[in-house]
């Protein structure tokens, strides 16, 4: 499959690294431009261009830049596809964006309102970048860890699914992406390791004290 991620950051360059392992395609992009990507065509061996380059590029893209920039993410190439995003808010970081301080949507919903027509599935957000390098495991390890998804297509959610198996985790279903908040910054369970069970039951008991929209 190819994939375009735009973010070459640490969860870019993770991503990129699981992708190719996995035997896919895979075009990178920063803000900066190709031609500062030479170093990581030479150490991953994927491809690199520009975020609209990659956004034409992917059958599947992956958004994973600090949230504050989520306005820059091309539209009219991600029409229509599926688009995975794994930010997260950081108010110190990004800046204040007053609905998620008020807790009146999530960063799912907003990436997904800005990207009208994408279909947009949560992902790969709650797990350090360490974590997402080396806690893969084969299907059936006892070890195994379970990762979050949600969205509002059922068929880009079989597709992410897809990949973070392919990549050594499991996968819990949190539902529409309005239920991203589960499992957000803020939250007790974020970026904590689970097994299956156990993601299932946190997401289910959310602490509503630390909701960070
Ligand atoms: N690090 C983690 O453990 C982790 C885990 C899960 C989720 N996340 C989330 O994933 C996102 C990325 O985190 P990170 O740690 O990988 O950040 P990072 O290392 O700071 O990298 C950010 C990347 O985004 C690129 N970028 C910024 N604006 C862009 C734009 N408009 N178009 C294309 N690329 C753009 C930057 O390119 P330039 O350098 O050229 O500007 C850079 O390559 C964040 O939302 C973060 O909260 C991080």
């Amino acid at each position: 499959m190819k994939i375009g991620i735009i973010g070459a950051g640490f969860i870019g360059r993770a991503i990129a690294k699981l992708a190719l392992a996995s035997g896919h395609e895979v075009m990178v992009s920063n803000s900066r431009g190709p031609q500062t990507l030479l170093s990581l065509v030479a150490s991953l061996g994927c491809l690199t261009g520009t975020s609209l380059q990659a956004a034409q590029f992917g059958e599947v893209v992956v958004v994973a830049v600090p949230f504050g920039h989520y306005r820059e993410i091309p539209v009219a190439p991600l029409a229509g596809k599926v688009v995975l995003d794994a930010n997260n808010y950081y108010s110190e970081r990004d800046g204040h964006i007053a609905e998620l301080d008020l807790s009146l949507t999530t960063t799912s919903e907003l990436l997904a309102r800005h990207l009208n027509g994408a279909r947009v599935v949560k992902a790969f957000n709650s797990i350090r970048v360490n974590d997402l390098e080396h806690d893969g495991r084969p299907a059936g390890a006892s070890d195994r860890r379970a990762l979050p998804i949600c969205g509002d297509d059922a068929a880009a959610k079989a597709l992410a699914a897809e990949l973070t198996e392919q990549f050594g985790f499991d996968v819990v279903d949190a539902g529409s992406l309005a239920e991203g908040w589960r499992f957000q910054r803020g939250q007790p369970m974020y970026c904590e390791r689970f097994d299956s069970a156990g993601l299932k039951k946190a997401l289910s008991n959310p602490d509503e004290k630390h909701v960070l929209r």
